[in-house]
């Protein structure tokens, strides 16, 4: 851990935390998109083959566009790909914002918030300082390691922020969880093993409800 961010915590810690995710898209019956940066050929690659190892088979209503969200714009790459902005969509984007700057978060959502009828479910982590010693130490922790695999930390929110900025781009209905509440939810699915990456919270925000 570097000094100052010790320093910040008051201690330092170097326990691990895993992340598993579903790859939900591949159940889906409507144009599913999935859109990230592929940081390889092989890491993709690699993506695909435990898909395969799941038996989880990619539908023909799947397609994968390759878009960096510091570069390119959300709205040209799914158009490029046959997206309709004219029909509801969905965005499932977790596990992603923390790696992005503020501005092509805010841009993201504006291309999310100009379809009629969107929702978007993401993950975000509040500042290290809004942490208790332990959190921010783990927090922290956390940050060095994927800084350490190439994907430092950018972007971090407080929850009241956030929810003014999701409500100013015009999503009407903004749920935030944190993992405690999370937790309390979804009890069985939390009892299989299913860890909650660092993100801390998931947010919902939706222009209208979709169901
Ligand atoms: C921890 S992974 C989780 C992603 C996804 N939820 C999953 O299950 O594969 C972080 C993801 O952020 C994506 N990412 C990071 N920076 C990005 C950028 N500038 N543009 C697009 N995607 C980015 C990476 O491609 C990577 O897939």
């Amino acid at each position: 851990m570097q000094p100052a961010l010790r320093a910040a915590c008051g201690r330092s810690s170097s326990s691990a935390r895993a992340s598993i995710r579903f790859p939900c898209a591949t159940r889906l019956p409507t144009p599913a998109f999935v859109c990230s940066k592929s940081i390889t050929p092989a890491t993709q690659a690699w993506k695909r083959e435990r898909l395969k190892e799941a038996g989880l088979a990619l539908p023909a209503s799947l397609t994968f566009v390759p878009i960096d969200f510091e570069r390119q714009s959300l709205a040209k790459g799914l158009a490029g790909a046959g997206f309709r902005s004219d029909c509801p969509a969905f965005f499932q984007w977790l596990g992603v914002v923390v790696y992005l700057s503020r501005e092509a978060i805010l841009v993201t959502l504006d291309v999310i918030a100009s379809i009629p009828a969107s929702a978007v479910v993401f993950e975000y982590t509040e500042p290290f300082e809004n942490h208790s010693p332990e959190g921010c130490t783990r927090l922290m922790a956390a940050a060095e390691r994927a800084a350490a695999r190439g994907e430092p930390w950018l972007s971090f929110f407080n929850p009241t922020e956030l929810s003014a900025i999701l409500r100013g781009k015009g999503f009407t209905d903004v749920e935030d969880l944190r993992v405690a509440e999370m937790v309390k939810r979804y009890p069985s699915a939390l009892a299989t093993g299913l860890s909650i990456s660092p993100g801390g919270h998931v947010v919902r925000a939706e222009k209208r409800r979709m169901m």
